[in-house]
């Protein structure tokens, strides 16, 4: 398969994630790699794959308008069919999601719509549940509150530390984060007006891929 279809990463931190797309032969291609943080080991992953990348100081704007507005510059350079959020660490404004809606997505690590937000594993291991995951979703106006279409569901082991589970969890996210993408890229999944549609069909609920 050619790899005609183009996605941007958008990433603050490590890069674990943007590592798994790289590693796995994604009928993609990544155009470029942006953080808004300089000298953090994601960009240099990028580097290292060849990926064009940008750095988008968020600490040189006084709102957030205009910095999404110069990222939204940098990513329609590229002509994205896919942006994907891979531990970005910004909140986006109602201006920049409508602009990518249907083909702005990302990865939290809950089980959503339970635990949006922050510090997901702690809250998960204080409320003792048995269940823990991460969920891909499109992203819409509401922090965390796109629709989902793939998650993957682990249990919590007695055993477990915080350490651990984001362990455990992480490794499932190298896994499903990529297969998702690659349900987009081959027009598999789709976002409609009614909802996600996959292979054709309303889907009536995320895809879930059980590790018990
Ligand atoms: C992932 O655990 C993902 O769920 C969250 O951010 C983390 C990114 O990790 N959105 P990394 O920087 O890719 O290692």
């Amino acid at each position: 398969m050619s790899n005609s279809y183009r996605i941007v990463v958008l990433l603050s931190g490590s890069g674990t994630t943007l590592q798994s797309m790289i590693d796995t032969e994604l009928p993609v291609k990544i155009c470029a790699v942006i953080s808004n943080k300089p000298d953090i080991m994601g960009l240099d992953r990028a580097r290292d794959a060849n990926i064009a990348t940008h750095v988008l100081d968020h600490t040189n704007y006084t709102n957030r308008e205009d910095f999404d507005r110069d990222l939204q510059k940098i990513i329609d350079q590229y002509q994205a069919d896919l942006v994907v959020l891979a531990g970005f660490m910004r909140i986006l404004s109602d201006g920049f999601v409508k602009h990518y809606k249907g083909k702005l997505i990302n990865i939290h690590p809950s089980l959503l719509p339970k635990y949006k937000g922050m510090h997901t594993h702690q809250r998960v291991m204080d409320a003792g549940e048995p269940l823990h995951g991460s969920s891909v979703h499109f992203v819409n106006s509401e922090l965390d509150g796109g629709p989902v279409l793939l998650q993957a569901r682990l249990p919590v082991l007695p055993t477990d530390s915080l350490e651990s589970l984001e362990l455990r969890i992480k490794t499932k996210e190298h896994l499903i984060y990529p297969a998702a993408i690659s349900w987009l890229a081959e027009g598999r999944i789709k976002l409609k007006r009614d909802g996600i549609h996959m292979d054709g069909k309303k889907m009536t609920g995320p895809v879930v891929m059980d590790y018990m």
